[in-house]
């Protein structure tokens, strides 16, 4: 008779270019859906950590100094299968994930893209050659890879992310270990077997399944480890970026966001509730880029409120699967509790909550109607504090010059919308929202694979991400004087 342990075997991680499996694992839950698990996968330690770590050291010299005509290849290749399969990866991602299958083929597709641009960018990486202020000599400047570099990685974005961190490290030649978020294995799995079919070299990119604090921690904490790159919360983003800075670690750091939607009198109306629905609430209001405070003059504020209202009550909620369903299910328990929280604190700060009802669906899930806070005041707790939710609240305010100062007026400053017909207007916010993305007439959320990614204040730390930008963290610069 087989014994039980060899009938099961559980994904793993990919370490050295070879995948590992277990026994026992974590179950994967389709939020839509509580009774479908989507798969079980291990969660490794440090020593798994550590055996990654020698891996893409090892691999280090060999990467760094391939031409870059075979680095283009590998992330040209991935590309291709990731675009090839869109629809069977986007199912995947929005039935480990919950967003809808539309949001999740768009993000399947922007990481495709992603793959494609890093691939080019492989062979664009290029320097700069001064005469010297001294006579007789040539100054060289040139980009080399950083080395051993750790990614860590959010679910709300499980394929977007790390493909937009993986494919600019491989493409200036770092190798990496990546720790994908404990929700979101399947995606990462996924993207894993893509690399390796498409001719990735053992070790060279290593992934390690488990917790933050175990597998995280060995990849900050190792002298081996060149670099950190982390998009997350606002707490585990700040212990990251200082222990980094203590062991002298080069790291960036993508953190949260309140980001403010501005909508003027001068606004017109359609284009400002439609930026807003879908930058409030659209992929469950779980983007870091989200608008979570719509910050409204006096002479559109009852018109708009309507508008939204109609619209936001009228939001299909359910399984992410359904085609008729707009809103798919908040992505675990303990977020779903957090929103809820958020009703209850909203109220007790004396705001009127609209929307906001637990949802029942054929199958059990967490689904939640988007909900809006009226007459809130810019100091409540709802807004200031990152909730990660479908939510958002109305702020009324006198006039722009109003408006520009409580859009400003937050520890944050990732992205910044203003809805307005002046063009006077909008070069003003232009320069002076804080704000590393500024949006006009368009939502908050939503953004290019190709131009610079981040934010200011308290939602980043370190350089952009995407882009040609992506190059000022993956590589460091060597200035060579030639006599
Ligand atoms: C987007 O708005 O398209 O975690 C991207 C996040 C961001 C990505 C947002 N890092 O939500």
């Amino acid at each position: 008779m087989a014994q039980r342990e060899s009938t099961s075997v559980i994904k793993g991680h990919f370490i050295d270019g070879k995948w590992r499996t277990g026994t026992t694992g974590k179950p994967d839950i389709n939020p839509s859906d509580l009774s479908d698990v989507v798969d079980e996968f291990v969660e490794g330690g440090k020593a798994e950590a550590e055996e990654a770590i020698a891996a893409a050291k090892a691999a280090f010299p060999a990467w760094a100094n391939a031409s870059p005509q075979v680095r283009a290849d590998v992330l040209d290749k991935a590309g291709t299968e990731i675009l090839n399969r869109r629809e069977e990866l986007g199912k995947l991602l929005a039935r480990e994930e919950g967003k809808t299958l539309p949001e999740a083929i768009g993000e399947v597709v922007r990481a495709g893209h992603i793959f494609k641009f890093f691939a080019g960018e492989a062979l664009r990486l290029n320097g700069e050659v001064l005469q010297s202020v001294r006579p007789g000599l040539e100054v060289q400047i040139f980009r080399q890879p950083l080395g051993v570099i750790g990614l860590i990685t959010p679910w709300n974005f499980p394929i977007a992310i790390p493909a937009w961190k993986l494919a600019p490290a491989l493409a200036y030649g770092n190798t990496v270990v990546i720790k994908p978020a404990d929700l979101t294995p399947a995606c990462a799995w996924t993207l894993f077997e893509i690399l390796e079919r498409a001719g990735l070299p053992q070790g060279v990119a290593n992934l390690v399944f488990g917790r933050g604090s175990v597998v995280g921690q060995a990849l900050i904490e190792s002298p081996d480890v060149n670099g950190i790159s982390i998009t997350g919360s606002v707490t585990t983003g700040r212990a990251v970026v200082a222990r980094c800075a203590q062991l002298g670690k080069r790291v960036q750091a993508e953190m949260g966001g309140k980001n403010p939607m501005i909508v003027l009198d001068d606004a017109d109306l359609d284009v400002a509730v439609n930026a807003s629905i879908n930058g409030a609430f659209f992929s469950t209001g779980q983007r870091c880029t989200a608008s979570s405070r719509l910050i409204v003059t006096e002479g559109i504020h009852d018109r708009f409120v309507a508008a939204m209202k109609e619209k936001l009550l009228a939001l299909k909620v359910g399984h992410a699967l359904d085609p008729q369903t707009e809103i798919g299910p908040v992505v675990d328990q303990s977020q779903l509790e957090r929103n809820l929280s958020y009703l209850d604190i909203a109220r007790q700060e004396g705001a009127e909550v609209i929307g906001g009802a637990l949802v029942e669906r054929p199958t059990k899930g967490y689904f939640m109607q988007p909900a809006l806070f009226l007459n809130t005041t810019p100091s409540m707790r709802v807004n200031r504090e990152e909730i990660f939710g479908p939510i958002a609240s109305v702020i009324r305010v006198k006039d722009y010059e109003e408006a520009l100062r409580i859009a400003n007026d937050t520890e944050f400053g990732l992205s910044a919308g203003i809805c307005t017909s002046s063009l006077k207007t909008a070069q003003h916010f232009k320069r002076h929202a804080a704000a590393g993305l500024v949006m006009i007439n368009a939502p908050t959320a939503g953004v290019d694979y190709h131009v610079p990614f981040g934010g200011v204040k308290g939602s980043n730390y370190g350089p952009r991400e995407q882009g040609t930008y992506a190059r000022e963290f993956y590589t460091t610069v060597k200035t060579v004087y030639v006599a």
